[in-house]
């Protein structure tokens, strides 16, 4: 609006009255002043006689004149001179104190000095923050680990992360590392006899640091090279951040509770994929064949599967062995079916080795006997899932199924 703005709107009206107004401020008698005495008479006097004044006499004159006004100058440039440098004195012998704008321009306008440098390399630290680390919703399966031999491989997994942190966040290290060492992993190696503590700390958490108190017992010597347990460090599959995912602890549920979008389609994990091949190699040397059925299946093709277990085995036996499209692993990429050529896989000693070692490898059997109840599916001697080693491990060595791990079940 056109009378809206502050009242800086200028009516050529009131610049007028404006005008007018300093007018008769500025004059005490508003503008009526008296009129000015005469001016004094002058007394009428014989002119004085001129002084003849030659050339050179003039040009000395001059010569005078620019001498007398180039010393000045001199004297104006080294009165100057001499205040600049006692402002130097004050700031650096005396402890006098530059203004913050001085400081700004100084620093603008000069180019660094080796005093400037020196200075700030002698200032004393600006105090860290001294806040106490807060580790309270970090938790890990242990903070104490014993290990009986030289040689020995524990490990304390995270079970929550601090926020904000993830696998990738983690920084281990070790106290003593005679005593124990540690891999990025987190898989602590027992080397000499001893105590020592392990530190965890993340990258992105510089307030976080946990201490895992490691005792090696002093039962054998230390070779300082033995081999470590048969665990190979792998690591958690890849995180997904497409919506509609389920992430519980960190790890992708696919089930009847716990949905996948239709569109999520990844594809076979590649990180899942490598270990299972040194999964079968392993199995290989030791005489067993195993080796891939199905894997990655995308929603469409679980669709298809589901109906052909209806049309060939009936719908009981496909509600308890072929998931509905949405809810079947397979679709994560990290589920694998394995095959024998021994025969049906169940009957096989394959799949014997396999629940033995799949874990070493960072698989769990995702069904398995007895767990029927808590997984919604009859117990799959083939069917692994990709969850890295160190989940696959606290999960083997808990018995427990997916669902209870996670605690949803
Ligand atoms: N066989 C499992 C349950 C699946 O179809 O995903
Ligand atoms: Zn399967």
């Amino acid at each position: 609006m056109d009378n809206n703005n502050n009242g800086n709107n200028t009516n050529p009206e009131d610049e007028k009255y404006s005008a007018e107004f300093t007018v008769m401020k500025e004059d005490p008698d508003g503008g009526y002043s008296a009129p000015p005495p005469p001016a004094p008479v002058r007394t009428q006097q014989a002119p004085r006689p001129r002084k003849r004044v030659t050339k050179e006499m003039a040009r000395r004159r001059q010569l005078g004149a620019v001498i007398i006004v180039f010393t000045i100058l001199i004297l104006i440039l080294s009165a100057c001179a001499k205040a600049c440098h006692k402002d130097d004195e004050g700031e650096g012998g005396k402890g006098g104190k530059k203004t913050p704008s001085e400081t700004t321009t100084s620093a603008m306008t000069e180019a660094p000095t080796q005093e400037t440098v020196t200075e700030a390399a002698t200032e004393p630290p600006t105090e860290a923050p001294t806040e106490a680390p807060d580790n309270s919703n970090v938790k890990l399966t242990t903070r104490e680990i014993f290990l009986d031999n030289v040689g020995d491989v524990g490990i304390s997994i995270i079970q929550v992360y601090p926020n904000g942190s993830t696998e990738r966040n983690e920084v281990w290290r070790s106290s003593d590392e005679n005593i124990a060492t540690v891999d990025p992993k987190g898989y602590i190696t027992a080397k000499a006899p001893g105590e020592c503590y392990i530190i965890l700390s993340f990258d992105n958490n510089p307030n976080i640091e946990i201490e895992i108190k490691v005792s090696v017992a002093d039962g054998a010597e230390s070779t300082g090279n033995m081999a470590a347990a048969p665990m190979h460090a792998a690591p958690a599959p890849a995180v997904y951040s497409n919506e509609g995912l389920h992430y519980i602890d960190g790890v992708l549920v696919a089930n009847k509770e716990y949905t996948l979008p239709e569109d999520f389609a990844p594809g076979l994990d590649p990180t899942a994929e490598a270990q299972f091949n040194a999964l079968c190699a392993a199995a290989a040397e030791e005489g067993y064949s195993i080796y891939m059925g199905s894997n990655y299946r995308s929603y469409e093709e679980q669709q298809e599967l589901r109906n052909n277990f209806i049309n060939w085995y009936g719908q009981e036996y496909a509600d308890n062995y072929a998931a509905l499209p949405g809810e079947s692993e397979h679709q994560t990429g990290l589920a694998i079916d394995c095959a024998s050529y021994s025969g049906t896989f169940s009957e096989t000693q394959e799949a014997v080795w396999l629940a033995d070692h799949a874990h070493e490898y960072g698989f769990i059997i995702r069904y398995p006997a007895g767990k029927e109840d808590k997984t919604g599916f009859q117990y799959e001697a083939w069917h692994i899932r990709y969850v890295g080693t160190r989940i696959a491990e606290e999960i083997y060595k808990s018995g427990q199924c997916l669902e209870e791990y996670l605690g949803i079940s």
